[in-house]
């Protein structure tokens, strides 16, 4: 996982829960001094073990850390790159192009990202399932990107997660109802 995820892991803990907050985490959980490069990889598991430490530090449920970070990430990402946001006019365009538009983009930014991938089928115009795939199974985080571009775009949508990798799917379906 490339350190900007981290960093912007980092902002959430300090802008919600203070400085001290994110001491405590590096000082009892983490054995490095939390000084992470936006474009250089870090193992998964260094990721999965903060996440784990801010649950315990903040008395969260992972699946809520998740999802809350997830909705952060967007804002932080769409405000570091506009360029990648401004092309897609409305949310369903933005969600599509995902795939093929974003992560391709991302590819070219950063050497190597681990990126999940999204395949996708419009069952009524009003509805957006995207079938996320990806060996990390961030679904959750998935999820609350989704909502935060929603919130982007001043756009309300009902989500739903029929289908999960962690029930033992080969891959998630994310089902976006616009409303
Ligand atoms: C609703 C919109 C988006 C969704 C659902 C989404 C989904 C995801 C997910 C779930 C991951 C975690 C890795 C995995 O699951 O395998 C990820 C990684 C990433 N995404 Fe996206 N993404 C979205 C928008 C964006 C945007 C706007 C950017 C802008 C730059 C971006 C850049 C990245 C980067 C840098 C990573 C980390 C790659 C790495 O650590 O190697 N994503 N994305």
């Amino acid at each position: 996982m490339k350190g900007v995820i981290f960093n912007i892991l980092e902002e959430m803990v300090i802008e919600h829960k203070g400085m001290a907050v994110w001491n405590d985490i590096l000082n009892q959980e983490m054995n490095d001094e939390g000084v992470y490069t936006a474009g250089e990889s870090y193992p998964d598991e260094k990721l999965f073990a903060l996440v784990h430490a801010v649950s315990k530090h903040t008395n969260l449920a992972i699946e809520e850390v998740l999802a809350t970070f997830g909705e952060f990430l967007f804002g932080k990402l769409a405000a570091r790159y506009p360029v990648f946001i401004e092309g897609a006019a409305d949310l369903k365009t933005f969600l599509k192009s995902i795939d093929s538009v974003i992560h391709v983009e991302v590819k070219k930014l950063y050497n190597n990202p681990n990126l999940p991938s999204f395949t996708y089928s419009e069952p009524s115009s009003d509805v957006l399932v995207m079938y996320y795939h990806s060996p990390r199974k961030l679904c959750l985080l998935a999820e609350g990107l989704i909502r935060g571009a929603a919130s982007h775009y001043e756009t309300p949508i009902q989500l739903s997660h029929p289908v999960c990798m962690h029930q033992g799917a080969p891959k998630c379906e994310l089902s976006v109802r616009f409303l």
